[in-house]
C-alpha cells in the first residue's frame, strides 16, 4: 500500500488544545495528543472522526490513559462505545475504529490518509459481520454490509459468510434462516430501487441467521468421509444417523461432485414421509436456489445443515392423524383411474377420505397436481382466522395461516422435485391431500373470492407485496420470511401454469391475509393451555 502523508496540523497547536479536528481529502480526522508512556515523548494520535457507531463527533470523546502501559482508550460520550487507540478495537461496542499512521516532522503533523487496498476492507468487513452474529448486532450487520459493499465487494459473500458461522450452531439443522435466503436475495435483485432497498434484504438474510444462532453453542459435523452411495445417504438419513449421513456427503464433495449430484437423494429422503410439517422438502428446494444464488459458495455448510435438518424430521406419518398416509403411498400402483374431480371436492374432506380420493385417480398422476393445488389455494383463501383469536382451545387446535401457507409452499417444492424425479409425484401429491385434511376442519365457508380478488395483473400485485417486504415492520424474522417465501412461491406457481384455477385463489388469499395479518404472539392461550396441561399433569 502506497502511503498518502499529507500535512494534516501544527505540532504546537495541538499541543496547546490537545486535540483538534482537520479535513484532510474528504475525510474528517481527529488528532489527539496524548502523554504516551514516557512523560517526555507526547504522542499523536489520529483517527476517524466520526464514531463506527452513529457517527458522532469523536473530537468530543473523553480519553483516559495508563501511564504505566501507555494504553489509552477514547470514549464516545453519546452511547459510552470505548475503542483502543493502539489498534482501533472497541473494548465496548462494535465496530472497530479507523486509526492513520502519524509522524512528526519538527513542528509538523503528517498523517497518512492512504486507503488499505479493497480486498483488507472487504476482508475486514466480512470479519465484522460474523463477529456482529453471536449478539445479533442487527445495525452493525448492516454497516458492516454496507462498508463491504462501498469498496466493490459482493454482499453475497457476506451471506457466505453468515451461512458458515451459522449452519453448526443449529442444533437440528437447517432452518427458514436458510431457506429463506433465496427469495430475500431474489427480490432484491429484481425489485430493489435504491441502495438501501438493495441493502435491506442481505440485511434480513444475515440478521436472520444471527437471530437463530445467538446462543452461540457449537454442535460440529464430522469430518470423516466415505464414498458416496445415494442408497446409502437415503438410508442414513431414515435410520437419523447424522454421522454415517455427513460422511456421505463429504465423500461426494471430496470426489468433486456438486449438489446436482446430491440433489435427487436429498428430495426422495425428504419427501420419503409426510413429515416435518413440510419443511423437509421445502429446504430440499431453498437449499438448491441458495446455492445457485451464492454461486455454490459455502456448499459444505449448507448441505450439512440441510442433512442435519433432514436426520432430524419429525414424523407427521407416524401419528394417528395421518395414519392413513403409509397405506395410500403403498397402494399407489394400484390405484384408481377415476378422473380428477373439480378442486372443491377435495377441501372439505379427512385426512383418510382426501387420501383415499386422491389414490382412486392415482393414473392420473402429474395431471392431479393443479387439481390438488387449486384445493388448498380454495383452503388458504377459506382460512377461519377467528381460529387465531381463540384463547380457550387446546393445541391440536392451534391453527393459524402458517397451516395453510405451508401447504403452498411444500406444494411447490414438492412440483420442483416431483418434475425432476416424476417417481416421486405419488408422495408430493398425497403430502398434499395431508394438509387438505388437516386443514378441512378450519374452514369460513362465508369467505368468498369476489371479495378479496385482486384486480388487475396477479404479478403485479406480488410484485407490490415483496417490495413493501424490503420495509416491513415485523420484529420476528419468522414472520417476515414466511411472506417472502409465500409470494416467491404464489408467483413461480403462477408462472409455471398460468391458465390455471389456483392463482386467482393464491392470490386473493395473499391478499386477505396481509388484511388479517398473522397474531404474532398468544400470551392468553400459552397461559390457559399450560394451566390447563399441569392440572391434568399426573
Ligand atoms: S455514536 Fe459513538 S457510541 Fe454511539
Amino acid at each position: 500500500m502506497t502511503p498518502n502523508w499529507v500535512r494534516a496540523a501544527d505540532l504546537d497547536g495541538l499541543m496547546a488544545k490537545g486535540r483538534s479536528v482537520v479535513k484532510l481529502d474528504g475525510k474528517q480526522i481527529a488528532l489527539f495528543s496524548v502523554s504516551g508512556d514516557t512523560s517526555d515523548s507526547p504522542e499523536i494520535k489520529a483517527c476517524n472522526n466520526r464514531c463506527p457507531h452513529e457517527g458522532y463527533p469523536l473530537v468530543e470523546g473523553s480519553l483516559s490513559e495508563d501511564r504505566a502501559t501507555g494504553a489509552c482508550m477514547l470514549t464516545c460520550n453519546w452511547h459510552n462505545w470505548k475503542f483502543d487507540l493502539a489498534d482501533g478495537t472497541a473494548a465496548v461496542g462494535g465496530d472497530s475504529l479507523r486509526l492513520y499512521p502519524v509522524k512528526v516532522e519538527g513542528n509538523a503533523i503528517w498523517v497518512d490518509i492512504a486507503d488499505p487496498p479493497p480486498e483488507q476492507q472487504i476482508a475486514k468487513a466480512l470479519a465484522g459481520v460474523e463477529s456482529a452474529m453471536p449478539r445479533h448486532e442487527y445495525d452493525r450487520i448492516a454497516r458492516e454490509v454496507a462498508r463491504l459493499k462501498k469498496v466493490g465487494g459482493d454482499p453475497a459473500t457476506a451471506v457466505s459468510r453468515a451461512l458458515a458461522y451459522a449452519h453448526d450452531r443449529l442444533e437440528y439443522g437447517m432452518t427458514h434462516a436458510f431457506a429463506a435466503a433465496p427469495d430475500w436475495l431474489e427480490i432484491g435483485k429484481r425489485l430493489a430501487r435504491s441502495d438501501a432497498e438493495i441493502l435491506s434484504p442481505y440485511v434480513e438474510v444475515i440478521g436472520h441467521m444471527a437471530w437463530d444462532t445467538m446462543r452461540g453453542t457449537r454442535y460440529p459435523f464430522t469430518d470423516a468421509s466415505r464414498p458416496f452411495d445415494p442408497v446409502q445417504l437415503i438410508a442414513a438419513i431414515e435410520e437419523e444417523d447424522e454421522e454415517t449421513a455427513i460422511a456421505l456427503v463429504n465423500g461426494a464433495l471430496d470426489s468433486g461432485l456438486g449438489l446436482d449430484a446430491l440433489q435427487p437423494a436429498l428430495a426422495q429422503a425428504a419427501l420419503a414421509h409426510y413429515q416435518d410439517f413440510g419443511h423437509a422438502i421445502i429446504y430440499v428446494h431453498k437449499a438448491s436456489q441458495l446455492s445457485e444464488a451464492l454461486d455454490g459458495a459455502a456448499l459444505k455448510p449448507l448441505l450439512h445443515s440441510l442433512v442435519r435438518s433432514l436426520v432430524y424430521a419429525s414424523r407427521e406419518d407416524l401419528i394417528p392423524e395421518f395414519r392413513a398416509y403409509r397405506p395410500a403411498i403403498e397402494g399407489w400402483a394400484e390405484g384408481g383411474n377415476a378422473p380428477p374431480d373439480a378442486p372443491e371436492a377435495y377441501t372439505t374432506l379427512s385426512v383418510a377420505k382426501v387420501l383415499q380420493k386422491i389414490v382412486a385417480s392415482a393414473e392420473h398422476g402429474a395431471a392431479l397436481y393443479p387439481v390438488l393445488l387449486e384445493a388448498v389455494s380454495r383452503q388458504f383463501l377459506n382460512y377461519r382466522v377467528q381460529m387465531q383469536d381463540r384463547t380457550d382451545n387446546s393445541v391440536s387446535d392451534n391453527i393459524n395461516w402458517l397451516d395453510f401457507t405451508h401447504a403452498i409452499t411444500s406444494a411447490n417444492a414438492g412440483r420442483w422435485a416431483a418434475t425432476r424425479d416424476p417417481s416421486l409425484w405419488p408422495a408430493v401429491l398425497l403430502q398434499m391431500g395431508c394438509f387438505l385434511g388437516r386443514n378441512a376442519g378450519h374452514l369460513d365457508p362465508e369467505v368468498h373470492l369476489e371479495t378479496w380478488e385482486v384486480d388487475g395483473d396477479p404479478e403485479a400485485f406480488l410484485d407490490d407485496v415483496m417490495r413493501s417486504l424490503f420495509d416491513h415492520s415485523f420484529p420476528e424474522y419468522i414472520v417476515s420470511c414466511h411472506y417472502v417465501k409465500l409470494a416467491c412461491a404464489i408467483r413461480e406457481e403462477i408462472r409455471h401454469d398460468p391458465a390455471a384455477g389456483h392463482g386467482r385463489f393464491m392470490v386473493a388469499a395473499l391478499n386477505r391475509m396481509l388484511a388479517h395479518p398473522i397474531k404474532r404472539k398468544q400470551v392468553l392461550r400459552t397461559a390457559t393451555q399450560s394451566l390447563d396441561f399441569v392440572g391434568r399433569e399426573g
